[in-house]
């Protein structure tokens, strides 16, 4: 079972932490604290989950003991830098940190290790604030991934208490950094720079070269003969893989 001082030892702050033996989905009990008064800056953390979701309406796999599965409950930050792209960069930080193995970012915050996805991050928002759900492959399962051949595990015996304590804190730090850091680690770990996607507009596949990545953390690409400015959905390397990239409202 997972202890909350131990995770409490890595973060080094007071926020509230609660550890489950097993939940649904950690985002969902934290939106649920959330909505009836809680609004303190906290964190959640479940050794399984039994319905974990994951972006654009997927689920994510979250056996025991092979992942972890945590929820922040944050404040929104007060600049143009969305909390994903910050959180993606904290959660390669802390990994790196505690396992030294080098990670990579697929846009917008898909955690990659040696060409396989180990970690998702799934940010809602809840009574003006952000619920930011982690997880990560640490160890492949019995029975590996079905159905998602790209994802694949950290393989690490690193401590999950001390992870989610150091996630914690490198996610902290990152709202609390200035854009400019943020930006250009993320623009260095994120691996489809200069290479040509396919995503999904209003039902049609497109296909693109990728320039860069803007300001707001926008994916800056060239298709059709002109620069287009992805915000959210999903971009695929391959075009058997693409999900719908939705036009910002
Ligand atoms: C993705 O890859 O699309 C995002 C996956 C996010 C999974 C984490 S696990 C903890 C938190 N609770 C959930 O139900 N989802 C997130």
């Amino acid at each position: 079972m997972l202890k909350e001082e131990n995770i409490r030892a890595a973060f080094g702050e007071d926020w509230p932490i609660t550890c489950l033996e097993t939940t649904d989905s950690t985002n969902l009990r934290l939106k649920e604290k959330c909505r009836a008064g809680d609004h303190r800056p906290q964190l959640l953390c479940a050794e399984s989950q039994t319905a974990g979701r994951g972006r654009l309406g997927r689920s994510f796999l979250s056996p025991e003991k092979t992942g972890l599965y945590m929820s922040l409950l944050l404040p929104l930050p007060g600049d143009a830098l969305p909390i994903t792209i910050r959180a993606a960069v904290a959660v390669c930080r802390a990994v790196e940190e505690e396992t030294g193995k080098a990670l990579s970012v697929k846009w917008v915050n898909d955690v990659f290790f040696r060409g396989k996805k180990v970690g998702g991050i799934l940010a809602e928002g809840v009574e003006g604030l952000a619920v930011l759900g982690i997880g990560l492959n640490l160890k492949t399962p019995e029975g590996g991934f079905p159905g998602v051949p790209i994802a694949g595990a950290l393989e690490t015996d690193a401590s999950r208490e001390r992870l989610m304590g150091r996630i914690a804190f490198h996610v902290n730090a990152a709202l609390k950094e200035g854009p400019e850091t943020i930006l250009s680690d993320y623009r260095q770990r994120m691996f489809l720079m200069g290479k040509t996607i396919t995503f999904l507009q209003n039902g049609q596949e497109k296909t693109a070269r990728v320039l860069r990545v803007d300001e707001a953390g926008g994916l800056v690409v060239f298709c059709e003969g002109q620069e287009e400015i992805l915000r959210t959905g999903e971009v695929s390397l391959g075009s058997h893989q693409f999900l719908e990239y939705r036009q910002p409202q």
